[in-house]
């Protein structure tokens, strides 16, 4: 069988990720979490952001789905990716039914109005969605790619460390039955781009994307664990120079 063309960029990619993935700033989080436990409010809090994010996929991927049909790309990559969208819902609901089972909303409509469940646009979390959702321009491969060799990579390497660190049975449950999904969301990535990455100029963008999103996923995991923890933000980025024509 030929070596398949992204083989080395799919390799470099994880490489990267991995070790990224075990000096986030969810660190702090998991040692507050060894060291006093998690406690009431502050379980409240982790649930009802990581249900806020894992719900705005729906927006992502709704972005990302009608891109697909664009290019010609064979039902394997599409079935992967709608795999991909169901497993995501999944998580979504997983966390709605977790806030609801332990009392802390009492509907899903007061769920979606709690400050620890709300969508803020001035938020590091509005700030990663709207970036992936923005490679919705980039050949499907590409995208893919990004997210799933960086973000999920990273979220799977903090997830398990946290889901270690929680006593609670019922909270390491909601995290342990997202191991499987989220590990095949990087053999797929890693899949695609192994097949799907040819030219240098794909493999260029393909880079570029996911350190992006990687960036700003990074960016949110800092606002995710002060917020779970009741600390001040880190600050945001400096702001760019405008450049005006
Ligand atoms: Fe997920």
């Amino acid at each position: 069988m030929p070596e398949l063309p992204g083989k080395d960029l799919a390799r470099e990619l994880i490489e990267k990720s991995r070790s990224e993935s075990s000096a986030t700033a969810v660190e702090q989080l998991i040692q507050a979490v060894r060291d006093d436990g998690l406690g009431e409010d502050r379980a409240h809090r982790l649930l009802g952001r990581l249900w806020t994010l894992e719900r705005m996929f729906y927006y992502v991927y709704g972005g990302w789905g009608q891109g697909l049909e664009i290019n010609d790309f064979p039902p394997s990559v599409k079935y992967l990716f709608a795999r991909q969208i169901v497993d995501e819902s999944t998580h979504e609901m997983l966390y709605l039914d977790a806030l609801l089972r332990r009392g802390f909303a009492p509907s899903q409509k007061e769920a979606f109005r709690h400050p620890y469940g709300s969508f803020a646009l001035d938020s590091a979390l509005a700030y990663y969605v709207f970036s992936l959702r923005n490679l919705a321009t980039y050949p499907h491969p590409i995208r893919i790619g990004a997210l799933n060799l960086g973000p999920k990579i990273l979220e799977l390497g903090w997830m398990e460390k946290l889901t270690a660190a929680v006593a609670d049975a019922e909270l390491k449950g909601v995290f342990e039955s997202q191991f499987v999904e989220n590990r095949s969301h990087i053999s797929m990535g890693r899949r695609i781009v192994e097949e799907f990455v040819v030219k240098p100029v794909e493999a260029e963008l393909c880079r570029w994307a996911c350190s992006v999103a990687t960036r700003d996923y990074k960016r949110f995991l800092g606002e995710f664990s002060a917020f779970v923890l009741g600390r001040e933000p880190p600050p945001p980025p400096a702001p760019r120079r405008q450049v005006t024509d």
